[in-house]
């Protein structure tokens, strides 16, 4: 098969190659991929990955081969599917506990921006517990976490408070179901119940002194790859500022998320979750697109495996 391989000889850091079909485990479905969507934290582990290897975490296709242990979809199927490597790659081998089968007719490229954004924004949230009637920041609300966290915690019932820095974007997040939208927290008055951050430095202080007692930020992700420092006193508790917490998220350690990307799967087919403009390309253009920034376009980028 063909597939995209670290290579730090090369520009982009990869090269396209014909390689070996990749093994098939007892609990594996071997699928063709049709679509794939790189998320950041893509990027971030290339700098790290073993030279030789297939990246790429997510995406979506068809079952080849069913999982020999007989679990998981069956052969003709289409999916999503979420793994820790071998994604950019015309087929590739995937635990069925990270499989997902997607409805009829659903779009492979509009379901592969759906596992690690979405699923992330929505196990993120349901560590909360009840949004009903509860003000949830969001920072970074235009980012794919963020559009995904912003419609499933307006439809939680909550008050989402979002954050976007860009104003040309805030119209769409008020679309997406955000009460509010501010271009920093500057001008967010009010307590929050939580917030889900994934821009971190800065933000991610900024967001903690916005908690009410009781309440909790989620540090998801860290965009601006800035240092945070918290001022005196920020861990310092008093009548209106007790009982605050910061908690981490890894998508990575969370099991059983097969039944929540084949929610997510239907209701983006029937539209009741957006995940915005993509920007589809050839996956022949990957290499291109991982080295050089210039070429990127500020829509997901997702690219069609033939
Ligand atoms: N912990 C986990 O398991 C997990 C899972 C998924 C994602 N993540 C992390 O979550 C983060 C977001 O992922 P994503 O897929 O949503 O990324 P994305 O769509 O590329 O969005 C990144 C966002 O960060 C904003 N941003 C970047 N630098 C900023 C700065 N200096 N100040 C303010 N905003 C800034 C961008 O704002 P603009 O829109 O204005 O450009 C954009 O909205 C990444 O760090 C990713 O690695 C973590």
């Amino acid at each position: 098969m063909r597939a995209w391989i670290t290579d730090q000889s090369s520009h982009a850091g990869l090269s396209f190659r014909e390689v070996p079909d990749p093994p098939q485990r007892e609990d594996e479905a071997l699928i063709q991929v049709q679509a794939f969507a790189p998320n950041p934290g893509d990027l971030a582990a290339l700098a790290t990955a073993e030279p030789g290897s297939v990246p790429g975490w997510d995406g979506a296709g068809t079952v080849l081969r069913r999982a020999p242990n007989g679990s998981g979809p069956e052969e003709g199927q289409s999916v999503i599917f979420l793994g820790s490597q071998g994604g950019w790659a015309q087929m590739r081998s995937v635990p069925t506990a990270t499989i997902a089968v997607t409805p009829n007719g659903a779009d492979p490229a509009l379901m592969s921006a759906i596992p690690v954004p979405v699923t992330s924004a929505l196990r993120a949230l349901r560590g909360l517990g009840s949004l009903l009637g509860r003000r949830l920041l969001v920072v970074g609300a235009n980012s794919a976490v963020g559009a995904a966290a912003v419609q499933l915690a307006a439809r939680s019932g909550a008050h989402v408070v979002a954050i976007a820095r860009d104003q040309a974007a805030h119209e769409r997040v008020r679309q997406l179901g955000a009460a509010e939208v501010h271009a920093t927290m500057d001008t967010v008055s009010l307590p929050v119940f939580a917030a889900l951050d994934v821009v971190g430095g800065p933000h991610l202080v900024a967001a903690y002194s916005l908690l009410a007692p009781g309440g909790t930020v989620i540090a998801l992700g860290h965009a601006a790859g800035h240092d945070e420092h918290f001022p005196f006193g920020a861990f310092v508790a008093g009548p209106t500022n007790f009982d605050r917490t910061i908690s981490t998220f890894f998508l990575g350690s969370q099991n059983g998320l097969g039944s929540e990307m084949e929610y997510l799967a239907a209701e983006v087919h029937a539209g009741r979750h957006t995940i915005g403009g993509l920007d589809q390309r050839s996956w022949t253009a990957l290499g291109l697109w991982v080295g050089d920034d210039s070429v990127r376009s500020p829509n997901r980028t997702v690219f069609l495996v033939d």
